[in-house]
């Protein structure tokens, strides 16, 4: 079964870049960037990996991803993640990236686009992985300062598919974003959000009722809520769970508790992602293998999550029939 599902072709739908930072590619980019590291080895980095709830990761990674500054220092991440998409045969991926927290930093949007843009062009030539970028805006800042972040961005427009909401959840519900959503949705934008992760199945609600959002980022705390259980069904709107984030954020008390199943019983739109796997353990394999070990799926199981996955693309329909 562990070769059936390291072969299956895979489409990842919910990866943030900043989360493939690999320590060993962060002590590179801080030498490289004369930045000094609160850590003094890779070691020291892994074991500071032991979160108790969504914060004290976002602590780890917004301070991890400072290291990061030159159009080079994007495109050496995000190639690094491709590569990881071709061992763990990712066909077909879509990443999200936070504009804002480089901005803050002095980096301009440019700079951040068109490193992560080349890796993606390169890949798709030379590994024939395809791939699209999100914006994602962080919820615990203002709207006004994605409005602003997002008027910016228009300048490269054709960098990116989509926006997408993230970070800090509770306290910060979808409707605090509902202007930005309605610009992006009348340029002709994908929406996406984060909901329903370590925030209520009502987050889950306004993100589809006050953003009109396409898919669901997470969403497993949807099953609290019958009513909405049935719209996404009926809906048919996609829900992307990352099994091991859900684990090493303790939204879950562990895996064998982890209401996958339930979900797909249901009949929800399910698909596995890994989210941050520089931080939660692994890439969309282990991911997998997780999950496995701790419900054996049949194959039909698999090749349903997998055709979920493609269903879910934000993908032409000459691409989306080839990933069938
Ligand atoms: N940013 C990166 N990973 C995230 C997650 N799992 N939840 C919210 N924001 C994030
Ligand atoms: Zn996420």
């Amino acid at each position: 079964m562990s070769s059936f599902l390291h072969q299956l072709p895979k489409v990842e739908l919910h990866l943030h870049i900043e989360g493939t930072l690999e320590p060993e590619l962060m002590f590179e980019l801080a030498r490289r960037n004369e930045v000094t590291l609160p850590f003094d080895s890779v070691e020291a980095v892994r074991a500071a990996y032991d979160f108790e709830d969504l914060q004290s990761f976002l602590d780890l990674y917004y301070q991890g991803m400072n290291v990061l500054f030159t159009e080079a220092d994007f495109y050496d991440l995000t190639w690094a993640y491709l590569t990881r998409c071709q061992a763990n045969n990712v066909v077909h991926t879509e990443l999200f990236f936070d504009p804002q927290a480089h901005l803050s930093r002095g980096v301009a949007l440019s700079t951040q686009l068109e490193g992560i843009t080349r890796a993606c062009q390169d890949a798709e030539r030379e590994m024939g992985i395809s791939s699209a970028i999100i914006l994602s805006f962080l919820r615990d800042m203002t709207e006004e300062h994605a409005l602003e972040t997002y008027e910016a961005a228009l300048a490269y427009r054709e960098h990116f598919i989509g926006i997408g909401l993230d970070s800090a959840e509770v306290g910060n519900p979808p409707e605090k974003f509902a202007r930005v959503f309605d610009r992006a949705r009348e340029d002709g934008f994908h929406l996406v959000a984060h909901a329903g992760e370590e925030g209520p199945a009502s987050y889950i609600r306004s993100a589809l009722d006050t953003l009109g959002v396409e898919r669901i980022d997470h969403g497993i705390r949807c099953l609290d809520d019958e009513a909405l259980v049935e719209t996404l069904i009926a809906r048919r709107i996609p829900l992307t769970v990352c099994p091991l984030s859900n684990v090493y954020l303790k939204t879950v008390p562990d895996m064998t508790g982890h209401p996958l199943p339930a979900m797909i019983e249901r009949g929800l739109c399910v698909t596995i992602n890994s989210d941050d796997p520089a931080y939660f353990g692994g890439y969309m394999n282990a991911n997998y293998e997780a999950v496995q070990n701790a419900f054996a799926f049949s194959r039909d199981t698999w090749v349903l999550l997998t055709r979920n996955a493609i269903e879910a693309a934000f993908v032409t329909p000459a691409r989306r029939e080839a990933l069938y």
